[in-house]
């Protein structure tokens, strides 16, 4: 018995909570999302990260139901939910503006939606008070939105659209609107809330150090389409391509030729260095076609003097240095003229001053924190 009860509970968490198969959404001439494949898992914090533009409001439009797709489908615990109409999703979209009520308190805000429903008002009451008491604004129910600091709003708009108690929260860019230290401290209570709940959270950003913060997987989009879904670890160690790499931190890419794969790894010709440069991954290429090897700026070390490897050296100047506080950025130029970004820890009070301005330096990485990317 125990065995069949562990062996159900496994199928059905590994079974998607969300479809979307092969969506794409027009209007008129223009696509927007472009055959579109995704799964999302239940209790998941999931971000949608991307430019904006990309169709990130739309995909999560479609799927509170707000969007019809122009072709595919969308499919919620199995069930294609293209006839269900927004009020009977087990869905709640929190919209970038809040839109709450000026005219209502903080309780009559949060109260509304389940007033409509006709909830018996000691319901009402008891649900109030625990979204309150979550959101830790018990003691300002009282008092009207202009009544209250930027993240307390956003507090009040989390309460009010969780409320209804939706087995899935949708999150349109939901700190957009504050600043960077509330935005922080905000993210930490929202994944505190997510956990709490158990509930499933998509959110909307395009700001790269959010998803990865608050998000257990994270959908990179592109003009319509996802480009790479993955844990926020694996999207900045693995990024499947330049456009992936360069939006998930920062990242220094060169170019150049495919020249075979030996002991050490793929290799590669650039003309950013004299000899040949290797990263231990392997990829699919043809011998003399154009690849890009992709190093962290955290991956390169510095040297003032040719350091005793065989290969992965460059040889630069130091044009400029931005002193971070725990750490510097070091802008190194190439004899290409290429600009090569370096981040090395202040470990000592004195370290920022051993390299300085002018110096010729020599960077060096190791193949295996190399990735190589065709596309
Ligand atoms: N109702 C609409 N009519 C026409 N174009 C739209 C409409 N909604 C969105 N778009 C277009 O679709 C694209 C994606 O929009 P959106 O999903 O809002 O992007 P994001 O949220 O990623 O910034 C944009 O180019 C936008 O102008
Ligand atoms: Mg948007």
């Amino acid at each position: 018995m125990n065995e069949i009860e562990s062996e159900t509970t496994k199928l059905s968490s590994d079974k998607p909570y969300i479809q979307f198969q092969n969506v794409s959404k027009k209007f008129g001439n223009f696509t927007a999302i472009n055959d579109l494949t995704l799964d999302i898992f239940n209790n998941e914090f999931f971000s949608l990260l991307g430019p904006s533009g990309c169709g990130k409001t739309t995909l999560l439009r479609m799927l509170a139901g707000f969007e019809k797709p122009t072709n595919g489908r969308i499919l919620l615990e199995g069930e294609d939910i293209s006839n269900i109409p927004p009020h009977l999703r087990p869905i709640n979209m929190m919209f970038q503006s809040y839109a709450l009520f000026p005219h209502m308190t903080v309780e009559k805000n949060i109260a509304f939606g389940l007033k409509q429903d006709k909830l018996p008002s000691n319901k009402i009451n008891q649900r109030v008070d625990e979204m309150l008491e979550l959101v830790e604004l018990t003691e300002f129910s009282k008092r009207k939105p202009n009544q209250l600091s930027g993240g307390q709003r956003q507090r009040v708009a989390l309460a009010r659209s969780l409320a209804k108690r939706p087995k899935l929260l949708l999150l349109d860019e939901p700190l957009g609107a504050l600043d960077k230290r509330l935005r922080e401290q905000t993210q930490f209570e929202l994944m505190n809330i997510q956990e709490k709940l158990g509930i499933t959270f998509i959110i909307v950003t395009h700001d790269q150090e959010e998803a990865m913060t608050v998000s257990s997987r994270i959908g990179v989009m592109d003009s319509g389409n996802v480009i790479q879904v993955s844990t926020p670890n694996n999207l900045y160690e693995a990024p499947a391509t330049k456009s992936v790499a360069e939006f998930i931190g920062n990242v220094n890419l060169f170019e150049g030729v495919y020249k075979g794969f030996d002991d050490i790894g793929t290799k590669l010709k650039c003309e950013h260095s004299e000899s040949i440069v290797y990263s231990s991954q392997s990829i699919d290429a043809k011998n003399g076609s154009k690849i890009w090897l992709a190093v962290r700026p955290e991956k390169l070390e510095i040297f003032k003097s040719p350091p005793d490897y065989k290969y992965n050296i460059l040889k630069g100047t130091i044009i400029d240095i931005g002193y971070g506080g725990s750490f510097s950025t070091y802008h190194v130029k190439l004899p290409n003229g290429n600009m090569i970004s370096v981040i090395r820890a202040n470990r000592e009070r004195t370290s920022e001053k051993s390299i300085t301005w002018n110096d010729e330096v020599y960077l060096h990485w190791s193949s295996k924190s190399a990735v190589v990317l065709t596309e």
